[in-house]
């Protein structure tokens, strides 16, 4: 064996001991840290011949690049839709490294178990009804893919093909339609041939985000209704956390029989709270589901489920076979119904923060979560900094500098501002031709006070951005 290989073993508990003090020390220090960093990529490394060992090999990642780790972790990192980690859910990955299992999911195995009770208990915390399987994958771009290639196999069988078996190449084409789709969704739509240009946008309420769903029913009164329709809603949107009205969408699919798949990548979880009840209510009709576990469930990258009415047509599409062998086996493994053959136990995660926290606790982060974001959006409407652009409904506050002809390179040089004060972070957008920033809040975390300490922070930033 080689030298090194049996010191490590020699050493591993000294190893292990030392990784979960700098954990420790990490997390105990996490508000204080810089929350973004800026890197200066340098030249590429070369492999050695002989290796380091392991101690040393943590030395030199903790110099050369540890410090330049963002603290998304942390409860003032605002930018694109950055769950944080709750304690149980990174003990969880931890042990999912530790024991390293292949979540094959085969008949038998304990993580098949662990994974179809993470999927109930997910399921149960969105209220989503039993006939909804799960597959969890990397991300809901990826789920998105899974939806729409399970809506695919639908809209194909529809016309009398089996896309899965035979390719889409003499199928007809669905329609599509969407109001604000997520660039997943088009990325989703590329990887399964269907065609980022094939999605028709309706158009959404002035100044929202959210589908106008009288252009919508224009749209579908206006179409071939014998061609199947695959409609995707939004349930919210990146730029600001706006939903469609799912009710209305719900009624349209009853009257018009087109294929629904939601997007509810992280507001989706809100569907826990009793705040949300009424907007979510009876939303398991919907075809299939998109809800990523590293946005507002707080586990650690990376993780997603797809929900689906459709197991056949998953089964269809992701089943290991060389050919469709038909109905679904007893015996058929969770690999079966996911794009990828070996697999992380993502479930352990999900499963360890859902027994640990429970209903209450998901419910407790996701209406703190949402109380502070209205918060914040209520600060920055008194500033005269700044002008909110969105209503905040759900996570996301939505606003930019109150300035004349604002352009996107001010609006970056303000966050590199904001940046290098090192308290808070959030991205840039384009929101309805304005440059503009948005912070969305979706950490276990984070309470009122950081809202205001990352308030101020801005505020300093706008001062100087002002020249004042
Ligand atoms: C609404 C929505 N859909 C899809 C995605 C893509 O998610 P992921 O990066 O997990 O693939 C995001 C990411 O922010 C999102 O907000």
């Amino acid at each position: 064996m080689y030298n090194k290989f049996i010191e490590d073993i020699g050493n591993q508990g000294v190893l292990l001991d030392n990784v979960a003090k700098d954990a420790n020390a990490y997390l105990s220090d996490i508000e204080a840290r810089r929350v973004s960093t800026t890197f200066e990529e340098t030249k590429l490394k070369e492999l050695c011949e002989d290796g380091i060992g392991a101690q040393k090999a943590i030395e030199a990642f903790k110099q050369q690049y540890e410090p330049f780790m963002q603290a998304n972790v942390g409860p003032r990192y605002f930018a694109y839709v950055i769950g944080g980690t709750t304690p149980a859910a990174l003990a969880a990955d931890w042990y999912t490294s530790l024991y390293d299992q292949d979540a094959f999911g085969y008949v038998g195995t304990v993580d098949r178990q662990i994974e179809k009770e993470a999927t109930n208990m997910l399921r149960e915390l969105i209220n989503l009804p039993k006939e909804h399987v799960g597959a969890f994958v990397s991300g809901a771009t990826m789920a998105n893919m899974a939806g729409l290639a399970v809506a695919r196999q639908w809209a194909a069988k529809k016309s009398g093909y089996n896309a899965s078996e035979d390719g889409i190449y003499g199928m007809p084409a669905p329609d599509i339609a969407s109001g604000t789709a997520h660039g997943a969704t088009f990325k989703a739509l590329s990887m399964l041939g269907m065609g980022r240009k094939k999605l028709t946008k309706i158009q959404t309420l002035e100044g929202r985000e959210a589908v106008d769903i009288e252009e919508l029913e224009l749209y579908l009164d206006n179409r071939e209704n014998s061609k199947p329709l695959i409609y995707i809603a939004n349930v919210g949107t990146a730029n600001s956390g706006d939903y469609d009205d799912l009710q209305a969408i719900l009624k349209l699919k009853k009257q018009y029989g087109f294929y629904l798949h939601i997007d509810a990548a992280f507001v989706g979880i809100a569907a826990c709270s009793q705040n949300f009840e009424e907007y979510f209510s009876g939303w398991g009709e919907a075809d299939s589901i998109t809800a990523d576990t590293h946005k507002w469930l707080n586990t650690p990258y990376d993780g997603a489920i797809l929900f689906t009415r459709h197991p056949q047509y998953l089964y269809d599409v992701f089943n290991n076979g060389t050919c469709n062998t038909g109905v679904i086996p007893e015996t058929a493994s969770c690999h079966s119904f996911t794009p990828e053959g070996s697999r992380r136990l993502r479930a352990l995660p999900v499963w360890m923060s859902l027994t640990a926290y429970g209903k209450n606790g998901y419910r407790d982060i996701v209406d703190r979560n949402v109380e502070a974001c209205k918060y914040y959006g209520e600060l920055i409407e008194k500033s005269d900094y700044f002008k909110l652009l969105n209503q905040v409904r759900t996570n996301v506050c939505c606003f930019t500098l109150n300035k004349q002809d604002l352009s996107m390179a001010e609006m970056e040089l303000f966050l590199k501002m904001l940046q290098e004060d090192g308290i808070t972070f959030s991205n840039a957008c384009d929101y309805f031709g304005v440059p503009a920033m948005r912070v969305c809040v979706c950490n276990y975390r984070t309470e009122k006070q950081h809202m205001k300490e990352a308030f101020d922070s801005i505020q300093k930033c706008a001062q100087r951005f002002f020249g004042q």
